[in-house]
């Protein structure tokens, strides 16, 4: 797909490492003070002695020296320690965080997406709206989450050309038998307006006999190789641009791909925040040239309060100028994962979007900090479908 310029994409600290940059003296500036020859060599007495009359100016200009070489120290001194976490870590980051990751059809795929699981309908459509024109190019939804006409409606719309935005869907557990999934994906495709999807995922690891909400299918569970079989072939028929998997561990991934597969899984959706931070899924999948997706990237509407109050990233927010959702936020892009987060809220929109790559040893800081505690989830239908979905 053509992916839209970067123009789109508004990076906050530009300005603030544009300024921070220019701003700390040298430190030879602070360290080696200027020396004045001849006020080291001439002796007091003798000074006195020998050119009384001019003894009052020259008492001054020593006198506004000293203070001016003070006040520049104090100044210097005072604002080096705050600033040099800013400007040295600035200068650590290099780079900026990328607009997009690379997937193995050679689409470029956002790194940030709005999110619209739990965007309510009569909201989400404002939502998509308000993202699109704020620079957003990728839209997260799926056919579960009810609201796929709303969010087509806002497309079209928005006037965007559809190749310019990234639209992802989701089969969901009910239609993994491989005749029951061209029909859904019709049904998406109709509902978003669109004749193709950028990105199709299967939802869960979890298959479903049709027509029941959650009666488990444990062939197509075990065996997902014939759902993803049909899939390939809908890529073939260009109705779908890339395939992927959802909420797959290491075991059902490598389960999966242990078959001849024609195309391999483009990302792994997965929940992924500062509570679930799953950092051997994250090197696992770096190292297996598999890209995640990180959903519920603020800890969900559950636990989003408590996640912005997390006293490092409070931190980390402060230092560098930004919130503490953005600190996320460009945290999840910084592990090297596209991130979905989800609002409905024009001014979170907004600032949601506009992300920064963050210093090195405030990245570490965070990393340690969100993999430092015992994960907990904030999604887990397991107990409710039967199966142990994590095994
Ligand atoms: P709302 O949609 O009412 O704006 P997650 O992406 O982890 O699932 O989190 C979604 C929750 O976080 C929603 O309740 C959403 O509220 C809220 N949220 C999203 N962005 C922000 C933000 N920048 N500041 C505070 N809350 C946010």
């Amino acid at each position: 797909m053509a992916f839209p310029s970067s123009k789109h994409y508004n990076y906050l600290p530009v300005s603030v490492l544009e300024e921070t940059e220019s701003s700390p003296r040298p430190r030879s500036d602070l360290e080696a003070p200027p020396k004045y020859s001849h006020v080291e060599e001439v002796d007091e007495l003798d000074y006195a002695a020998t050119r009384p009359a001019k003894r009052p100016e020259s008492w001054k200009k020593a006198a506004a020296l000293i203070l001016i070489v003070g006040a520049v120290l104090y100044l210097a001194v005072s604002g080096f320690r705050n600033a040099f976490e800013r400007i040295g870590s600035m200068r650590c980051s290099g780079h900026k965080l990328p607009n997009s990751f690379t997937l193995p059809s050679g689409d470029q795929i956002p790194s940030v997406a709005l999110g619209v699981w739990l965007a309510e309908k009569g909201k989400v459509g404002e939502a998509v709206k308000t993202a699109l024109k704020n620079g957003y190019r990728h839209i997260d939804g799926a056919w579960a989450y009810g609201n796929e006409a709303e969010v087509g409606e806002a497309l079209r719309e928005s006037g965007i050309p559809r190749k310019e935005v990234w639209i992802t869907s989701k089969l969901w557990n009910a239609f993994h038998a491989p005749g029951d999934i061209e029909p859904v994906l019709d049904e998406s495709l109709s509902k978003l307006g669109t004749d193709y999807v950028d990105l199709y995922l299967i939802h869960w690891p979890v298959a479903f006999k049709k027509d029941t909400d959650n009666e488990v299918d444990w062939n197509l569970t075990d065996n997902p190789y014939p759902t993803w079989q049909k899939l390939e072939e809908l890529v073939e028929k260009g109705k779908i641009r890339n395939i992927g998997i959802s909420n797959f561990n290491i075991r059902r991934i490598q389960n999966l791909t242990s078959n001849p597969l024609k195309v391999r899984p483009a990302v792994n959706q997965v929940e992924l925040s500062y509570w679930n931070p799953q950092p051997e899924l994250v090197k696992w999948s770096k190292e297996n040239g598999l890209l995640l997706e990180a959903y519920s990237p603020l800890g969900s509407a559950e636990r989003v309060k408590e996640t912005l109050e997390v006293p490092e990233v409070k931190k980390i927010a402060k230092i560098l100028g930004i919130t503490p959702a953005q600190v996320y936020i460009s945290w999840h892009v910084q592990r090297g994962t596209v991130v979905l987060p989800k609002s409905v809220t024009p001014s979170r929109i907004e600032e949601n979007f506009r992300i920064t790559r963050l210093p090195q040893p405030l990245f570490d800081e965070l990393e340690k900090a969100a993999t430092s505690h015992k994960p907990e989830r904030s999604v887990d239908p397991s107990e409710r479908w039967g199966v142990d979905i994590w095994n």
